[in-house]
C-alpha cells in the first residue's frame, strides 16, 4: 500500500493553485441526473472521489466526456467534464458502490424526482461518527414520498403526479440532506419552503448550477431557500467554487512550517472564521484578488480556540489540521467538535508524533510542545490524513503516512503542490 514521507524541510514559499472543491463537484455531478441534457462541469478536481462518483453515476445511465484543454490551462488547471444523463436506466444504487462514498446516497433526491422511484442502499464514508439518514428520509416524506428500509436498502417512491412542493424545517443543519432536498424539489409540483437549510458555499454553489438548469431557486446562503418547482430542467455549463477547505489545509500547512504563499484562487469569504482563527496563532493573512497571501516569518504560534460549527462557523473539515497546528503552539489551546461525535481519531496519531491532547467528550485540550519528532503513522480519515502531514512538515526526521488512498479521496496532486513551496514530501509506492 502507498505511504507518504514527509520530513521536516524548513519555510514553504511560493504559489499553490486551489482546486475545485470537492463537496461542491459531488453533489453537482449527482446534479446531471435531473436532466436528459448534457451538464458540463468546469474546474473539477483529480480526485478518487470523482472517479469513484462517475462509475456510480454511469451505472444510472450517465455518460461523461472530458472535454479539452483551454488556452492557458495547465496541468494544475481543473478538467472540464461532461455529464449526461439522456435516460435513467437503473434506479438501484447497490451497497457496493455506495458503501464506498457516503455523498453517493445523495442520488436518491434525483433519481426520485425524475424517475419517480429509488432503491439506494445506506452509505458508508468516513468513519468520523454514527451519520444517519433520519433528516433525508423525513424530508423527502414531506414532499409526499414514501419510503421504507429493508435489507440495507432505503426504497423511496414518488406519489403517482410526482413530488409535491411543501415546508419543510430541518431539526439540524445537514448539508447533505438540504442538497438532496434542493434536488427533489426542483422538479416538484409547487413551491417548497426549507427552513434551517445548510448555508454552506458547496450548498450555494450546486443552488446557482440547478437555477442554470432551468429551476427556480432563491434565498441560497440563507437558512431559508424558496423552490418553485419546474417540470423539467436543461443542460448548463458551471465552474465548480474554489476549495476552502483545501485553502484551509495548505494555510494551516504554511502558518505551520512558517513562510510566505499565494494561495490562488481561493476566496476568503468562503472560510472567514479558519483564516480569522489562523490570524489568532500570529499568522498574517492577506486576502486579494489573486487569492489569499499566508505569511509567517519567525516567532512562535499563540494558542487557539474554536468551536466546529455550520457554516459560517468553523468547518469541522478543519478541525483536525488546526488542532495539528495548536500541537506546537505556545501555550494551551481548546478544541470542541460539534458536528461529528468521532472525529478525533487523529489524537491518537498526533501523540505517536509527541502531541501533548487530552480528550474529553467533544472538547480537546492541546499542550503545545517544542518538538514533534517523526513516526510511522496511520491516516484515519481524509481530513485527519491532513493533520499528520501538518505535523510532519516540522517534525525531526521522517514522518511516514500510511493509508493514502484517504488523502487521495480529497486532495488533488497534494505532493507535487507541497513540494513545488519547499516542502520535502514523497510517495513511496509498494511494489
Ligand atoms: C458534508 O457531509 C460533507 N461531505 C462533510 O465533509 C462535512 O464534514 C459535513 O458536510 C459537515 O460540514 C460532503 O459534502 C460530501 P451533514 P454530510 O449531513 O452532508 C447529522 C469531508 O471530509 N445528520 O451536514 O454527510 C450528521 O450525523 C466530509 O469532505 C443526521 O443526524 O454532513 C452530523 O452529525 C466528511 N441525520 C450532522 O448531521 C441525517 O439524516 C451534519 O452532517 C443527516 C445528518
Amino acid at each position: 500500500m502507498d505511504k507518504i514521507v514527509i520530513r521536516g524541510n524548513g519555510e514553504l514559499n511560493g504559489v499553490i493553485p486551489i482546486s475545485g472543491a470537492k463537496n461542491a463537484a459531488l453533489p453537482l455531478m449527482i446534479a446531471s441526473l435531473l436532466t436528459s441534457e448534457p451538464l458540463t462541469l468546469g474546474n473539477m478536481p483529480r480526485l478518487a472521489d470523482v472517479e469513484a462518483l462517475k462509475s456510480i453515476l454511469s451505472n444510472h445511465g450517465v455518460d461523461y466526456q472530458v472535454k479539452g484543454k483551454r488556452a492557458g490551462d495547465t496541468g494544475m488547471t481543473g478538467q472540464r467534464i461532461a455529464f449526461q444523463a439522456s435516460q435513467i436506466v437503473d434506479t438501484t444504487a447497490p451497497y457496493e458502490l455506495v458503501r464506498k462514498m457516503r455523498a453517493s446516497f445523495w442520488v436518491i433526491g434525483p433519481l426520485l424526482a425524475r424517475a419517480g422511484q429509488a432503491c439506494v442502499s445506506l452509505p458508508g464514508g468516513c468513519a468520523i461518527g454514527t451519520r444517519p439518514i433520519d433528516l433525508f428520509i423525513e424530508s423527502l416524506q414531506a414532499l409526499g414520498a414514501t419510503i421504507d428500509i429493508d435489507a440495507g436498502y432505503v426504497n423511496a417512491k414518488a406519489p403517482s403526479g410526482g413530488l409535491k412542493g411543501a415546508t419543510y424545517r430541518f431539526p439540524k443543519v445537514s448539508v447533505g440532506a438540504t442538497h438532496v432536498m434542493l434536488m427533489a424539489a426542483s422538479l416538484a409540483d409547487g413551491t417548497t419552503v426549507i427552513e434551517n437549510a445548510a448555508r454552506e458555499p458547496e450548498v450555494v454553489d450546486v443552488a446557482n448550477c440547478l437555477n442554470a438548469m432551468g429551476a427556480k431557486i432563491s434565498g441560497h446562503g440563507t437558512t431559508t431557500i424558496v423552490i418553485e418547482g419546474v417540470t423539467s430542467l436543461h443542460g448548463a455549463s458551471h465552474d465548480v467554487l474554489p476549495d476552502r477547505i483545501e485553502t484551509g489545509t495548505f494555510a494551516a500547512c504554511v502558518a505551520m512550517a512558517g513562510g510566505d504563499v499565494l494561495l490562488q484562487n481561493a476566496r476568503a469569504g468562503l472560510l472567514q472564521e479558519a483564516l480569522d482563527v489562523l490570524e489568532k496563532t500570529g499568522t498574517e493573512v492577506e486576502a486579494g484578488n489573486d487569492g489569499i497571501r499566508i505569511r509567517r516569518k519567525g516567532g512562535s504560534l499563540a494558542p487557539i480556540d474554536f468551536s466546529t460549527e455550520p457554516f459560517p462557523g468553523f468547518p469541522t473539515d478543519l478541525q483536525a489540521q488546526f488542532m495539528a497546528l495548536a500541537t506546537r503552539a505556545e501555550g494551551v489551546s481548546h478544541v470542541t467538535e460539534n458536528i461529528f461525535e468521532n472525529r478525533f481519531m487523529h489524537v491518537q496519531e498526533l501523540a505517536r508524533l509527541g502531541a501533548n491532547i487530552s480528550i474529553e467528550g467533544q472538547k480537546a485540550t492541546i499542550t503545545g510542545v517544542d518538538r514533534l519528532s517523526g513516526a510511522p503513522v496511520m491516516a484515519t480519515d481524509l481530513r485527519a490524513s491532513m493533520s499528520l502531514i501538518i505535523a510532519g512538515l516540522v517534525a525531526d526526521g521522517d514522518t511516514e503516512v500510511s493509508r493514502v488512498y484517504h488523502l487521495d479521496r480529497g486532495f488533488e496532486l497534494l505532493e507535487d503542490k507541497l513540494s513545488a513551496v519547499g516542502a520535502d514530501i514523497r510517495r513511496e509506492t509498494a511494489g
